[in-house]
């Protein structure tokens, strides 16, 4: 199965990657998680992706396309991945789609996950993430009064793109650059929408009945 997830920022589909990615035994590849271990580990591509992610802008297209080109050509990633965070701009999803041309494969399904602009805020102002697992939690949602993390013991943290204004500015973006995905995969008919409002296990209930079909 080869899946993409669509949606505005704190959508959800980090959170709804990881379990449905492990529903299907596929990788999930977080283009945002990758950089963001880039920035940590002070390699060269974080020091430039930093700049942009703390702004809220989208990294360059060579630079993301290269990486996510490097990441889909691993073994694990041959036979399904489950992509989150790209393509985020039209040319990304030309470029990838010519990609796996090449290489003799196709997208089975593009999954859009639908909430509003309110709900978005409220969800990334509580975000915090795993600093070892990158399991990610809501302070309100999850009821997490300690910043470890339940799963490993791991130390939470919050975000730098997180804060309000960037926020504001990464709607912005999504809306300009990203919406545009929407009609373009609805063209290839691969696109399908779910409601990302509701408890996160009904929202990978609907997310898991929508792949059924598609599944092989
Ligand atoms: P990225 O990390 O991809 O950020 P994003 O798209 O803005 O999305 P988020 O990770 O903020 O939200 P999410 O939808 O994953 O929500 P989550 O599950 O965490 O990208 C960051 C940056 O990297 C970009 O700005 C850009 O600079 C760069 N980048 C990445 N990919 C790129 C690309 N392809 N090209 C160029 N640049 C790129 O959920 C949010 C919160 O809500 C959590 O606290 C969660 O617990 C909670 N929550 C989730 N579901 C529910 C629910 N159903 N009910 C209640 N709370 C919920
Ligand atoms: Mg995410």
């Amino acid at each position: 199965m080869r899946l993409v997830l669509v949606g505005p920022p704190g959508a959800g589909k980090g959170t709804q990657a990881q379990y449905i990615a492990s529903n299907l035994s596929i990788p999930k590849i977080s283009t945002g998680d990758i950089f963001r271990a880039n920035v940590s580990g002070g390699t060269e591509l974080g020091k430039l992706a930093k700049t942009y992610m703390d702004r809220g802008d989208l990294v360059p297209d060579e630079v993301t396309i290269a990486m996510v080109r490097d990441r889909l050509a691993e073994d694990d990633a041959q036979d399904g991945f489950l992509l989150d965070g790209f393509p985020r701009n039209v040319s990304q999803a030309e470029v990838l789609r010519d990609m796996l041309k090449d290489w003799g494969q196709t997208l089975d399904l593009v999954l859009e996950l639908v909430v509003d602009d309110e709900e978005v805020v409220r969800r990334l102002a509580g975000r915090r993430t795993c600093s070892q697992c990158g399991r990610i939690w809501h302070v309100e949602f999850d009821d997490k009064k300690d910043d470890i993390c339940d799963a490993c013991g791991g130390r939470l943290f919050q975000r730098d793109d997180d804060k309000e204004e960037t926020v504001r500015h990464r709607l912005e973006v999504y809306q300009e650059q990203t919406a545009p995905l929407v009609s373009f995969y609805v063209e290839e008919d691969i696109l399908v929408g779910v409601d990302a409002t509701g408890p996160v296990e009904e929202v990978t209930q609907r997310a898991m009945e929508a792949i059924r079909p598609y599944m092989g």
